[in-house]
């Protein structure tokens, strides 16, 4: 027989593809595995806003008892969460928001103050006039919107710093350079790249070296991910100048999640924090990930233990049962 699932969580991915959102769902997934009577229904919409919003109404006509969301544009996928909302479905908003404050709670850390904080960097390191490119996320979706303000307000008041060029690159590599390409001419005096992410940020770099230009810039991004092709990585080789820290803030959904389904208090505003990461603390950042990924290794063992131990338990059992009504 099946067994009943004592709650069923959906989560609608804008996009599942990249590593950030793939380290998202690990996230996930190892807070999940300690509610193991919980269901989960998992939705990426592969960055396309109508069928993030077909695949939402469907788990809605499923029947979940509680939805995850990262809206990929914010204004189309208000409507959808408001309707969850009303209906009384509670709905966790998780890094990217919609338009409306009709939600339950909201994870994720702030992107205009990640946004402020690559602007006070550069501005800091600013002792004469520099040139700067931002390379924004995909347009109306919060986090470019919200770093681009946050950007612009840090370097306020700098009389060095001036972005040049502004562009959409979609949180995407190859848009990022097709971006750079179409301003070829004007890239000769570029000292900064501010990207909105390190796939856009590592595609700028690529793109300088081809030009023969990146002796003389510096490029910034955010995400600062562990692990093979993370940004602490590209901040080490020398790839990045600096990232900023965003952490996914996949454990923190679920364990917000549970709080709400368990009528256990919790955080309307669950803000995640954030830090530049650069050479000066990068092998730091580095180090202690390498202790956590060990760490979390060794429970990992421990777990698959005490299943095997579970599993000759319920076999003994079977077997003592046999005996006893033989
Ligand atoms: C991943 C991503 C990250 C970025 C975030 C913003 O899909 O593009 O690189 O920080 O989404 O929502």
């Amino acid at each position: 027989s099946k067994r009943k699932a004592d709650f069923t969580i959906g989560f609608s991915q804008c996009v599942g593809s990249d590593l950030w959102r793939k380290t998202m769902l690990q996230e996930m997934k190892m807070e999940l595995s300690l509610h193991p009577a919980a269901d989960f229904i998992y939705k990426d919409a592969g960055g396309n806003s109508t069928k993030q919003i077909n695949q939402v109404r469907d788990m809605l006509n499923q029947g979940i008892d509680l939805l995850i969301i990262s809206p990929n544009e914010a204004q189309p996928l208000t409507p959808i969460v408001e309707e969850a909302y009303n209906k009384g479905i509670p709905v966790v908003v998780l890094d990217r928001k919609t338009t409306s404050n009709q939600y339950t709670a909201y994870v994720g850390a702030d992107n205009y103050q990640l946004g402020m904080m690559a602007g006070e960097y550069i501005k800091s390191l600013s002792k004469k006039p520099v040139n700067v490119v931002e390379i924004m996320g995909l347009p109306g979706s919060s986090p470019a919107i919200e770093r681009e303000r946050g950007f612009k307000d840090g370097i306020a008041g700098s009389p060095n710093v001036k972005i040049e060029y502004k562009v959409y690159g979609d949180w995407l590599k190859a848009n990022a350079i097709k971006q750079l390409s179409n301003i070829k001419a004007h890239l000769a005096d570029v000292n900064y790249v501010f990207a909105h992410n390190d796939v856009m940020a590592s595609g700028a770099r690529i793109y300088f070296n081809q030009l023969n230009l990146s002796k003389n810039v510096k490029v910034i991004g955010v995400d600062a991910l562990p692990g093979q092709g993370g940004g602490l990585q590209m901040v080490a080789d020398g790839v990045l100048n600096a990232s900023l820290l965003y952490p996914t803030g996949g454990k923190e959904a679920i364990a917000t999640a549970f709080q709400i389904l368990n009528k256990l208090p919790f955080n309307r505003e669950n803000i995640m924090q954030s830090l530049v990461i650069d050479s000066s603390n990068v092998q730091l950042m580095k180090m202690q990930w390498i202790r956590i990924n060990s760490q979390q290794r060794d429970i990992d063992k421990q777990q698959s233990l005490l299943q095997e131990q579970r599993i000759i338990y319920n076999d003994q059992k079977i077997i003592l049962n046999i005996m006893v009504i033989t």
